[in-house]
């Protein structure tokens, strides 16, 4: 990790990210990608805590993993981060909105693999802000994770978790523990959003079952997604997605 001035960094040199959903600045060169963290959106305790932690993110090898590179400071205060570019890539979620779901099964199986993968790479990580656009997939079709500076590493807990996560767990009445299990069920959360359109509250029997004829592999999903709605106080544990389909889905 490399640390630097942020008044060295020339924003007229790089490119504004205009058409990307994101709530911080984004700018990128041809190698990297420049996030600076807008303090109305990311609080300043919040930034401090990616600060203490970022440099963990160095001895994390994993080649779909997207971990900054560059750290630009303003005397003590970290204002941006710099990840490589993955070029002519897009997330999981405009993925499966343009071309479907079922084009971005694979993709999305794959990243439930490369979830585990994470998770037992024995640095104690656990996502926190996981959904379908903090995955993207290159022109290769080579899943990556992004937006690691919230993740939770060695002793540090994720920053983040997703509006649509904490809302199911208030609704459910879970206890909120950011651990692997609230990831595998953010991803699962995530595959229900984009096949329905709608958080797992709003989605009826009568429709779920209705989609599963058309994408045959949410049968394979019912007994979980029962598990989901219908088990109130106690989160349950749920498999990574990949684990519940058979080993080749049409
Ligand atoms: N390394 C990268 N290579 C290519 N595209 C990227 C990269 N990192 C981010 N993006 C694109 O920018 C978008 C926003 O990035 P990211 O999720 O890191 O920002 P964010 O500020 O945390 O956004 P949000 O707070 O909305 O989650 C991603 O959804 C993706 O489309
Ligand atoms: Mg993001």
């Amino acid at each position: 990790m490399e640390k630097l001035e942020f008044n060295n960094l020339n924003l007229n040199k790089l490119q504004e990210l205009k058409d990307v959903l994101c709530s911080n600045k984004l700018y990128i060169d041809n190698e990297y990608l420049y996030k600076i963290f807008n303090l109305e959106n990311v609080d300043e305790s919040q930034v401090d805590e990616i600060k203490r932690k970022i440099s963990l993110f160095d001895s994390v090898n994993l080649d779909f993993l997207v971990t900054p590179e560059k750290c630009f400071y303003d005397g003590d205060t970290l204002k941006c981060v710099a990840s490589k570019f993955i070029k002519s890539s897009g997330t999981i979620n405009d993925l499966a909105i343009r071309k479907g779901v079922s084009y971005a099964l694979d993709n999305i199986i794959d990243a439930s693999k490369k979830l585990r993968k994470l998770h037992y790479c024995g640095k104690n990580i656990v996502v926190g802000d996981m959904h379908f656009d903090n995955i993207i997939v290159d022109d290769k079709n080579k899943v990556y994770f992004i937006d690691v500076e919230g993740y939770g590493i060695e002793d540090f807990k994720p920053t983040f978790i997703p509006n649509v996560t904490s809302g199911f767990y208030d609704w459910m009445n879970y206890r909120q523990k950011r651990d692997i299990n609230m990831d595998k069920v953010s991803f699962l959360l995530s595959l229900f959003g984009v096949v329905f359109e709608k958080n797992i509250m709003s989605i009826g029997e009568y429709a779920y079952d209705e989609k599963s004829e058309q994408l045959t592999f949410l049968k394979d999903l019912k007994e979980v997604f029962e598990d989901l709605k219908y088990t109130y106080h106690t989160v349950p544990d749920m498999p990574y997605l990949y684990e519940l389909l058979p080993k080749k889905v049409k």
